[in-house]
This record gives structure tokens, C-alpha cells and sequence, in this order.
């Protein structure tokens, strides 16, 4: 490095090495002279001022936006909730008679898809609806009836004798429904409900793989809510009572503007 810095230096012979005096020119170190004041139309204080209210304008029209947006969405989900799940149903009761979804209008139902073969989930959601009822019965029966249907997805085994046994180990007042091959695979069609046998041993004895949700339906028959199997019986009732207590002051609202407009 340092045996090349002379021979840099030679092939740069502009290269100065050492300061000059160079006259200072006048103009340095001279301060601008001050911009005259300008007193326009737009003073800084108005610009921040409109500024403020320009944003706080913008701030307002995106905030409105998102809540219709916000309210659109909702709306949407709601419709597409109610086209997706539930409907009108026709299947036979377990006393023999033709039950159809109408009959249970005018009541919340808590409806449960199973088979009577089914060993161990389907007796456990039961006792857990089962649970459910009573519980909404003593703690909300100011807010409606609830009546706990069990619809099969083995209608091959479980027929109305079949269901009429197995209904009576769970609650006094639970329906069993069963059908037809056809009016299952409706029903199931509408609640968005999986079925499907698996393959029979030499008993012919075989399990059914199906869906484990429990449904709510509220006193229009329209479906409102479903729950999973980790759902509790607490935490079903508490639900379910607050979804009764919301419908039941929208329908004092309503008949309360009806009377008013009629009135
Ligand atoms: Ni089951």
C-alpha cells in the first residue's frame, strides 16, 4: 500500500497536497434576507384547521362505510345461514303418526341426528339434550317451550318400535323421528347432516358414521344455532337462553310497532 502511494501521486499531478488560501467569497456565511411576511387567504393556521376537518371528514365517510359494509356482510351471512341449513321436514313420529316440521312451530326444538345402534356418542349427546331441556325449563320456561327431537340416520334398523324404546331412556318428552330412506336423506339434505353405514359383521351389525351437531330452531321453525360435542349442557343452555331472550324481546318490538301502525 504504501510503496504505491507515490506512484499514485505521480499520475495525479493536479492532485493538491496542500491547502491554498482561497479568498473567502463576500456572499458566505451572509444570512438570507428574511422572505417578507406573506399574509395570504390561506393562513398555516386555516391550511391545519381544514386539514383537521378534512380528515376528521374522511375519517367519519370511511367509518360509515365500514358500518354499512359491516351491517351488508352481516345481513348476507344471515340469509345465506338461514338458505344453507334447516327447512321444512316430513318424517313419522315414534308413536306411528306422520310428523312434519310445522307440527313443532310454535315451540323451540332442539333436534338431534343419530342411531340407536350407536355406542357411545350418540347415548352421551342425548343425556347432554336431555340435560339441556330440563335445564331451560326450569330456568327459562318464561321464554317458550322447548321440545327435544331425535331424528335417526339408520332408518334400515330404526324403525318407529325401535325408536319408541330408545327415545324413553332419555326424556319423557323427547320425539323420535324415522322415515323413509328417502324422507332421511331430505331431512339430512336440509340440515347439512353426513351419514353414511359402514360395513356390516356377520351380526349384521354395523356402525353409522354421521354428524354430531346439535340443532336449534326456533318457534318459526327457522334454524338459529347448532353446537359441537364439546359443547357442554351448561354452555348449550346458557346459549340457547340467551338466543330465546333476544328472540322474545324482537317479537315485543315487532308487535309493539304493529300495534302502533294498527292503533
Ligand atoms: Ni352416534
Amino acid at each position: 500500500m504504501l510503496a504505491a502511494w507515490p506512484r499514485r501521486l505521480a499520475l495525479r499531478p493536479s492532485v493538491r497536497l496542500f491547502c491554498d488560501k482561497v479568498e473567502r467569497p463576500p456572499e458566505l456565511g451572509r444570512r438570507p434576507p428574511p422572505a417578507p411576511e406573506r399574509k395570504g387567504p390561506v393562513s398555516w393556521f386555516n391550511l391545519a384547521a381544514s386539514g383537521v376537518l378534512m380528515g376528521a371528514g374522511l375519517a367519519f365517510y370511511y367509518y360509515a362505510r365500514g358500518l354499512k359494509e359491516e351491517a351488508l356482510a352481516k345481513e348476507r351471512r344471515r340469509t345465506l345461514g338461514k338458505a344453507a341449513i334447516g327447512g321444512r321436514f316430513d318424517l313419522v313420529d315414534h308413536t306411528g303418526k306422520a310428523a312434519c316440521s310445522e307440527d313443532f312451530h310454535g315451540k323451540w326444538v332442539l333436534l338431534y341426528f343419530g342411531f340407536t345402534h350407536c355406542p357411545d356418542i350418540c347415548p352421551e349427546e342425548m343425556e347432554k339434550m336431555a340435560e339441556v331441556v330440563d335445564a331451560l325449563a326450569a330456568k327459562a320456561s318464561d321464554l317458550g317451550e322447548v321440545q327435544p327431537l331425535f331424528v335417526t340416520v339408520d332408518p334400515r334398523r330404526d324403525g318407529v318400535a325401535e325408536v319408541a324404546e330408545y327415545v324413553k331412556e332419555f326424556h319423557p318428552r323427547l320425539i323420535g323421528l324415522t322415515g323413509t330412506d328417502e324422507m332421511i336423506k331430505n331431512v339430512c339434505r336440509a340440515f347439512r347432516v353426513y351419514y353414511s353405514s359402514g360395513p356390516a359383521d356377520e351380526d349384521d351389525d354395523y356402525i353409522v358414521d354421521h354428524t354430531i351437531i346439535l340443532y336449534v330452531l326456533n318457534p318459526e321453525g327457522g334454524f338459529v344455532d347448532y353446537f359441537g360435542q364439546t359443547k357442554t349442557a351448561a354452555m348449550v343452555t346458557d346459549s340457547v337462553m340467551m338466543t330465546m331472550g333476544k328472540w322474545k324481546a324482537e317479537q315485543r318490538q315487532t308487535s309493539g310497532l304493529l300495534a302502533k301502525l294498527t292503533g
